[in-house]
């Protein structure tokens, strides 16, 4: 939102934003390129944390999220320097570092969690912002507090803060079984763990390409971690860590995204970085779908020359399909021949992405967990909401498949996901615009 100006010269709050508009159907034909994924970069800026001295990571996005996490670094006492142009960010780390996660920083970007176990390794102390995020329900801590506690810690929440204390003589190893394989929660308790006294073992630990890339990492600096990549990591605690330089894994809920694109707009995209074997499932479902994808030098390449066939989804952790496609599979399905089942393990406010959806005039009704969506050739363009990253994602691509103009709102969403989203959409032959319209007209 900005501030306009009235024609008598009286200043007002009005609500101009930025939308995307799309002009009609189209088919998405040529080159694009993935970067490294939000998910991993954020993440590992925070690993950072865990050495004294220089670190460097590559491919990490120009995106909104990344200079949030930056200037959180820098208040813990770091020196950032991002160079967007070569997406590569190098953290100094001071010998001592603060350990107090401000609201103001953390209540715009949930991830900002990912400081949490660090700050405790480091410190023997931290004192979080309970995190806002995208609105995809709620989304506990419950995990990464219990873990903690296994480990040694005093955990308590005051004034809205999660404040933690280890013992004086840091925290030590312990056997811990995650309820759920918590994304965050593995990632929070890793990297806690890694420099802890005695052995750490994470039982039904999250297996994310992105936490294998965390790990990666931590071996680089000296960590002693078995079993990355399964359900069970073995961590041995090291007296200390030394700073590396890493380069983030490819991102494989963009990737898709384009994939879906290709499949949606019945086209051909040649999606260059994307890793197939991250995204197994999405992609056996585009084949389902009717679609061809084939490897090529550095990606794949995906076309379909049909209307794509409906394909059921359930989301599950990794291998499972990943609930940041969702959004995008009831998109393709909403245009798909046939009726597809979708069931939502994850986050349940997830599905209200579809009351946006409907507003397009896609027939989907959901109960529950559950969301039946039934194919048409065509949707409708309509002015509509983005609730969040994913959502947003699923929308412009709805917005490709409809007849007439679809406006995207609330498109700093897909911002924080999605580099240079429709610059790269406008090289593959869409009729998208970024606009700057007055929300009240
Ligand atoms: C991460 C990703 C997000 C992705 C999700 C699942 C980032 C920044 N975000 O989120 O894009 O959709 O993984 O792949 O990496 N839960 C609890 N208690 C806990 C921890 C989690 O109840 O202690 C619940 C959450 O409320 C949620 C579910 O478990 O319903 C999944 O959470 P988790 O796997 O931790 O996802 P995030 O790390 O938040």
């Amino acid at each position: 939102m900005r501030i306009g100006i009235l024609p008598a010269g009286q200043a007002l709050f009005s609500f101009i934003v930025d939308v995307f508009r799309i002009d009609g159907a189209a088919r998405l034909v040529g080159t694009v390129s993935v970067s490294g994924a939000k998910n991993s970069s954020l993440k590992l800026m925070a690993v950072a944390l865990l050495a004294t001295g220089t670190s460097t990571i590559h491919s990490v996005p120009n995106i909104l999220d990344v200079t949030i996490m930056a200037e959180l670094l820098r208040r813990l006492g770091c020196t950032v320097d991002y160079n967007p142009d070569t997406e590569t960010i190098v953290i100094d780390v001071p010998a001592e570092i603060e350990h107090r996660a401000d609201y103001d920083l953390v209540r715009r970007m949930r991830a900002s969690i990912a400081v949490l176990g660090p700050l405790v390794a480091r410190t023997g102390a931290a004192d979080v912002a309970l995190p806002g995020g995208d609105n995809i329900g709620s989304r506990g801590l419950d995990m990464h507090i219990a873990g903690l506690e296994r480990m040694g810690a005093e955990v308590t929440s005051e004034h809205g803060y999660l404040v933690v204390h280890a013992p004086a003589e840091g925290l030590h190893g312990t056997h811990v079984y995650l309820d759920f394989p918590s994304v965050g929660a593995t990632e929070t308790l890793l990297m806690a763990a890694v420099t802890a006294n005695g052995q750490t073992v994470i039982d039904n630990a999250a297996r994310e390409p992105e936490i294998v890339d965390i790990c990666e990492m931590l071996l680089k600096m000296g960590a002693d971690i078995q079993g990355v990549g399964t359900s069970l990591l073995t961590v041995n605690g090291v007296s200390s860590l030394s700073p590396v330089e890493h380069t983030t894994v490819a991102d494989r809920i963009v990737a898709a995204t384009w994939a879906v694109a290709a499949v949606m707009t019945q086209g051909d995209i040649t999606i260059l970085n994307a890793r197939p074997e991250h995204m197994a499932l999405p992609l056996e479902k585009l084949t389902a779908a009717g679609a061809t994808v084939e490897s090529v030098d550095n990606g794949i390449r995906v076309h379909i020359n049909r209307r794509p066939t409906a394909v059921d989804i359930v989301t599950l952790p990794y291998p499972g399909f990943p609930t940041d496609l969702q959004p995008q599979f009831i998109a393709l399905n909403s245009v798909a021949e046939g009726s597809a089942m979708i069931t939502e393990n994850l986050f349940e406010a997830r599905f209200r992405f579809v009351q946006e959806l409907s507003r397009l005039g896609a027939e989907v009704r959901t109960d529950g967990h559950h969301a039946l969506v039934r194919g048409k050739p065509l949707l409708s363009g309509a002015p509509v909401e983005a609730t969040d990253i994913r959502a947003g994602a699923g929308l412009v691509l709805a917005g490709l498949v409809a007849e007439g103009a679809t406006t995207v709102h609330g498109i700093e969403h897909i911002d924080r996901g999605y580099v240079g989203f429709e610059e790269q959409l406008i090289a593959l032959g869409a009729p998208v615009s970024r606009n700057v319209i007055n929300d009240l007209d």
